[in-house]
């Protein structure tokens, strides 16, 4: 059989017709908006390395989450900056500590707004790393996972949505599942952060975090980035403990893993545009190098179309405004 010389631009010379045919959409209903939130009253600190991007104390949060609704996204994942850190994690699993407050805030004035909380220890611990570290350095993966459901308990008895656990200590999932379980809370999700890399991307958020780890790094429970066996073993792991979203982080330099764990696994995806990700559009951009605008969509637009369900970006309230407009 013979075919005509098929002219590709005959689809691509009019707009209503390039609308028809364009096989990936990106909806404000996909974005997930991180938000910190810091302990104190009155405050609104701007992070130098993500411009447009702050921590609010509480009592500051009614404008932004307002708005966030405004901007119809559906969801915000909370992370927390607390009054004391100690090798224990204990602001983490307070009733009144800042994630577990600004929950119940947010709830309170916006019932429909989805609230997911990160759960780890970093934020909580003097010495910025994930778990319980030992007095020869190492983390201890099993003694940090009683802590870790603590924290995940305590964020959903203050009325969160769902959780997110970002540590990536083994078990983790399973652990927090059957605490959830046992104290009545079978029907609130886990998101995991299943497949996260140790990575240079994160740079900016450990400054919005102030979760940077006073020694050492990361490289011991987070994963090589030369790997993707392993993130799907990661993913395999997550799942059978009971996680209901996998995660892949971060999404730019991994789309690759994003799009085969979804094609393996066919489960709800999310992927984490994290803060390095985001800073480097914000900086080209404000050098006039590159169009912002432009370039965060073709970012956003490539993750949807490797396979993400949904996407945690800081870019959701600038994304949303320009898919709003038309
Ligand atoms: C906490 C956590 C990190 C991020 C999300 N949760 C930092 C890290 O693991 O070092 C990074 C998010 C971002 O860079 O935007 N463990």
């Amino acid at each position: 059989m013979t075919f005509p010389v098929n002219r590709m631009r005959r689809l691509r010379a009019n707009e209503n017709l390039r609308d028809m045919v364009r096989e990936t959409h990106l909806n404000v209903k996909d974005f997930i908006y991180p938000l910190f939130v810091t302990y104190g009253k009155d405050k609104q600190i701007p992070i130098q390395s993500m411009p447009g991007v702050f921590q609010f104390s509480v009592d500051q949060l009614h404008d932004e989450i307002k708005e966030i609704n405004s901007l119809q996204i559906p969801a915000v994942l909370l992370f927390g900056i607390p009054e004391y850190k100690d090798s224990l994690a204990s602001s983490g699993y307070d009733e009144h500590g800042v994630v577990q407050e600004a929950t119940r805030f947010i709830k309170d004035i916006c019932p429909d707004l989805l609230v997911i909380t990160d759960v780890c220890l970093c934020e909580y611990m003097d010495h910025g790393h994930c778990g319980v570290v030992e007095d020869d350095g190492t983390v201890n993966n099993d003694a940090s996972l009683e802590l870790l459901a603590r924290e995940a308990l305590s964020h959903v008895k203050a009325g969160a949505d769902m959780v997110a656990p970002s540590d990536m200590m083994d078990g983790r999932v399973g652990y927090i599942r059957k605490i959830l379980d046992s104290e009545g809370y079978d029907h609130i999700p886990i998101m995991a952060y299943a497949a996260k890399y140790a990575s240079g991307f994160y740079g900016p958020f450990r400054e919005a975090a102030e979760s940077a780890p006073q020694f050492g790094n990361r490289r011991t429970y987070q994963m090589d980035p030369a790997n993707v066996l392993e993130a799907l073993r990661e993913v395999e792991l997550d799942i059978k403990e009971g996680a209901d979203i996998v995660m892949v982080k971060p999404a730019m330099a991994y789309l690759d893993v994003l799009k085969t764990v979804k094609e393996k696994y066919g489960y709800p995806t999310a992927a984490y545009n994290v803060s390095g990700e985001y800073s480097m559009v914000k900086a080209a951009a404000e050098k006039g190098w590159i169009d912002e605008e432009s370039v965060m969509k073709e970012i956003l637009l490539s993750i949807k179309r490797a396979g993400a369900d949904m996407i945690i970006t800081y870019a959701a309230k600038d994304m949303s405004r320009i898919l709003l407009r038309r």
